[in-house]
């Protein structure tokens, strides 16, 4: 019997299975042999929600949820956050090493170029009501976009996905910039190819007749949360590019995608919920009675817990550092004594030491995004043009990988056994 294996006993038959074991997963499909009868489909493995398959392999990011560690290709990203540009930590995610100085100029060129939309995307915007929320025009102008791009769908050629990529990261901060301005019913500001890619950002969000003083604290605070969201595996936007991705439609589609799974509030929604929960509170004489209410189930402190860290989250840390920094520049945010104060009542708190659940990435990047002057129904926008590079790569890792097949998983039918059919008088 290998060592490296798994010995199963079914107890319905007697019949014992040797199930290989590499890197420390069996494969689902060995257990399709174990029946209970010739007629039988085999053994299934039952796992809303995905909490212990293996759905990849991926070379990308790595977590360990219970150490509080998050490297991207290998490098910690405390490293990254202090010493990188986001364009950096993108070529390092999408081609695989960190780039030398002419492959870095190379990139930042490449990306410059593609800033720009076609005109009549600004058109497809305008058609939006003035209310709509900035998440349900991000995913739709990505979506589009495979319209204007209909070569996308040659996701067999490498220097096509090569393009595509450059394209969505470039184009992503146009179009987040285009729905912050539709929002606000200011005209749209072009793209400066002069500045680099976060002032270009800031400068077609917020300039007014040419007048935005770019703040170079504030900048970096932005361009370091870009890099903390930039990739964390297999999340439920992730996933979502793959699993879409798998069917081989075009990258905007398969991104939009992500950037649906993005928008709910408790994936990336989540820093958008922490500032209405914040607001609803209101006073830190109010904390301990809504303590109470989420520990009697009516409903959660948002911004807390993860499904892969059950310890501090790396990010959340690095986070609280960025925070001192902006609020040095824009003065306090009133919020953040209510924050902070909510943090050291659950910390101590035996509910959430039993549920081992701390803050994650979502509790004080609101508050920041806030001091930077965005509201609180952009703040998962600005998630999402962190989390490009990492939806990109992942797409990309996805469709070279030749274990991956479209995305189908299996269901156990719980529904009515064939039935006769009733005429709908006698209903
Ligand atoms: N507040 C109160 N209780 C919580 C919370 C919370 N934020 N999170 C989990 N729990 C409880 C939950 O009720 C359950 O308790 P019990 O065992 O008594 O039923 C237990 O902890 C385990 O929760 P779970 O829902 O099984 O955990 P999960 O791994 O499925 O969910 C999560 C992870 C992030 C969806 C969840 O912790 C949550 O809803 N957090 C609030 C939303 C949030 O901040 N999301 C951002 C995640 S980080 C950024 C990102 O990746 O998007």
């Amino acid at each position: 019997m290998a060592n490296n294996s798994l010995t199963v006993t079914d107890n319905r038959t007697g019949k014992t299975y040797e199930l290989p074991i590499t890197d420390g997963a069996i494969r689902a499909m060995e257990l399709r042999q174990i029946k209970a009868s010739p007629e039988d489909f085999g053994l299934m493995t039952y796992d809303p929600g995905f909490s212990n398959t293996a759905c990849c392999r991926s070379a990308i990011t790595f977590i360990d949820g219970d150490k509080g560690i998050l490297r991207y290709r290998g490098y910690p990203i405390e490293q990254l956050a202090e010493k990188c540009s986001f364009l950096e930590v993108a070529y390092l995610l999408c081609e695989g090493e960190l780039p030398n100085r002419a492959q870095l100029e190379a990139w930042e060129v490449k990306v410059r170029f593609h800033t720009y939309v076609h005109t009549n995307i600004t058109k497809f915007l305008e058609g939006f009501r003035y209310n709509a929320h900035p998440m349900g025009m991000l995913l739709g102008v990505v979506g589009a976009l495979s319209t204007f791009y209909p070569d996308a769908k040659n996701i067999s050629d490498p220097a096509n996905r090569y393009l595509q990529r450059v394209r969505l990261l470039a184009k992503a901060p146009t179009i987040a910039a285009f729905a912050f301005r539709h929002s606000r019913g200011l005209p749209f500001v072009f793209p400066d190819n002069d500045l680099d890619y976060i002032g270009n950002f800031v400068n077609m969000t917020f300039s007014i007749g040419g007048r935005h003083k770019p703040n170079k604290v504030l900048q970096r605070a932005l361009e370091i949360l870009l890099i903390l969201h930039a990739d964390h595996e297999q999340n439920c936007s992730t996933s979502a590019v793959r699993a879409v991705g798998s069917s081989h439609v075009d990258p905007f589609s398969a991104i939009s995608a992500g950037i649906a799974a993005l928008y709910g509030p408790l994936h990336g929604g989540a820093n958008e919920a922490v500032l209405l929960m914040l607001d609803e509170i209101g006073d830190k004489k109010n904390i301990p009675r809504f303590i109470e209410e989420v520990k009697a189930g009516r409903g959660r402190l948002m911004g807390f817990g993860h499904r892969v860290y059950k310890s501090y989250d790396p990010r959340a840390k690095l986070i609280k550092k960025v925070a001192d920094e902006v609020f040095a520049e824009t003065g306090l945010n009133p919020k953040l004594e209510i924050a902070l104060e909510l943090e050291r009542i659950a910390l101590e708190d035996e509910y959430f030491i039993k549920r081992k659940l701390y803050p994650n990435v979502d509790f004080y990047s609101g508050l920041i995004y806030q001091a930077m002057g965005y509201p609180t129904e952009y703040f998962t926008v600005l998630f999402a043009l962190g989390r490009m590079p990492g939806w990109l790569a992942q797409w990309e890792e996805m469709l070279l990988d030749k274990d991956q097949k479209i995305a189908r998983p299996r269901q156990i039918f719980t529904g009515r056994d064939e039935r006769p059919f009733v005429p709908i008088e006698r209903r």
